[in-house]
């Protein structure tokens, strides 16, 4: 019998959705005959009922185009804001599944997409996902698509800023995306050649990266470029979150619980102020002129890279092969260049983060990278 599919994309766009979308949409239809319908801005989409039919006419031509023909939200399905109410709303997804006698579903997300995922798979629905983030950040997976094209834009980035720091003699600052990750940083930060790469992973001293900075001087190097994570900390901030999450473990109540957990999320939305006071306490200590820019959502837009179309395209197209041979509740994973079903229980609610052996951070350090450590 004829099966339908579903598919959505959730959380924060990235490049790459679209190829995703196409890989799984074309083989569903032409290889297996399957019927395929897409629900718009994430999880919303479902608990609305707002689709599209995503027939080869939609289908053609996107590949090469940034963000997202279904739109996407950060909107979970347990929490959805409704009316000016967070509601519970699995149940009406469960309806929507039903009445479009859907057979799987498809989520394109990142880590919070991934947690979602599950929750409807235990609500009873035939779930996959498919990895897509900047971040790099989803654990199980070796790669998401969207990291190669961010990587590039970051990098390029880097290497316009280096001939602006040399004329001017000067100490840029260049604040990456990566949520609690540090790969994107690292990952542009060995590309371009930056001098200072700092990591929520490893938590800088100022000093170190003030040291970095004078060694450079005394080489006649007159310019330095330091790649800052978003969610870089130095040794005091990672003190104080280390505190908090404890805090928040430990709590009697629910609000100490509540409080623990809002000043986390404070200090993590203030990363550009956090970022700015790193750039003028270093024009402080080095007594070099400093400036920052933010490369912000920049880094998410326009169109994929080439490896990230073939990515999309790889796992797209093995997510429609594995709803054929009827397995559903898993990540389907980029392995090698292979794909791997990874079981959602095995994923959900996990990061993976850059440890401190990996060999990007070896290889940085042996080009002379300082990581402020
Ligand atoms: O997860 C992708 C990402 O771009 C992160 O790097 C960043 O922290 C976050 O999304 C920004 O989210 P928003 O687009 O909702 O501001």
């Amino acid at each position: 019998m004829k099966k339908n599919i579903g598919i959505l994309t959730s959380g924060g766009d990235c490049q790459g959705l679209n190829a995703a979308i196409r890989g799984v949409g074309k083989a569903a239809q032409d290889e297996f005959g399957m019927s395929v319908t897409g629900f718009c801005d994430g999880f919303r989409g479902l608990v609305l009922n707002k689709t599209m039919e995503l027939d080869n006419a939609l289908l053609s031509g996107i590949l090469t185009r940034g963000g997202t023909i279904l739109g996407t939200s950060r909107d979970k399905p347990h929490k959805m804001p409704m009316g000016g109410k967070s509601l519970d709303m699995v149940d009406t997804i469960v309806e929507t599944y039903e009445k479009n006698r859907l057979d799987a579903l498809v989520c394109i997300g990142g880590g919070g997409t991934q947690k979602n995922a599950l929750r409807l798979k235990n609500a009873g629905l035939n779930i996959l996902t498919l990895p897509k983030t900047i971040d790099n950040d989803i654990f199980g997976t070796d790669v998401s698509f969207g990291f190669d094209t961010a990587v590039g834009i970051a990098t390029e980035a880097i290497d316009r800023l280096h001939s602006t720091a040399m004329s001017h003699n000067r100490i840029i600052v260049v604040e990456i995306m990566g949520h609690r990750a540090g790969w994107l940083a690292l990952a542009a930060g060995i590309a371009g050649g930056a001098d200072v790469v700092l990591i929520p992973e490893i938590p800088y001293d100022v000093d170190k990266v003030t040291e970095s900075i004078k060694e450079r001087t005394s080489a006649g190097k007159q310019f330095s470029i330091i790649a800052v994570a978003e969610g870089a900390m130095s040794v005091e901030q990672a003190a104080y979150v280390t505190a908090l999450a404890d805090k928040k473990k430990t709590a009697n109540t629910a609000e100490e619980k509540k409080a623990a957990s809002q000043a986390l999320k404070d200090f993590h939305a203030d990363h550009v102020n956090s970022t700015l006071r790193l750039t003028r306490q270093l024009e402080e200590t080095t007594g070099q002129e400093s400036r920052l820019t933010i490369l912000g959502h920049l880094q998410r837009g326009g169109s994929p890279s080439a490896t990230d179309r073939v990515l999309a395209t790889r796992l797209g197209t093995a997510c429609a092969r594995l709803i054929n041979e009827g397995e559903t509740g898993v990540l389907v994973a980029a392995r090698g260049d292979g794909v791997e079903p990874m079981p959602l229980e095995a994923i959900a609610g996990k990061k993976k983060l850059v440890q401190l052996d990996h060999p990007w951070v070896s290889c940085a350090r042996r080009v002379g990278t300082s990581f402020g450590d």
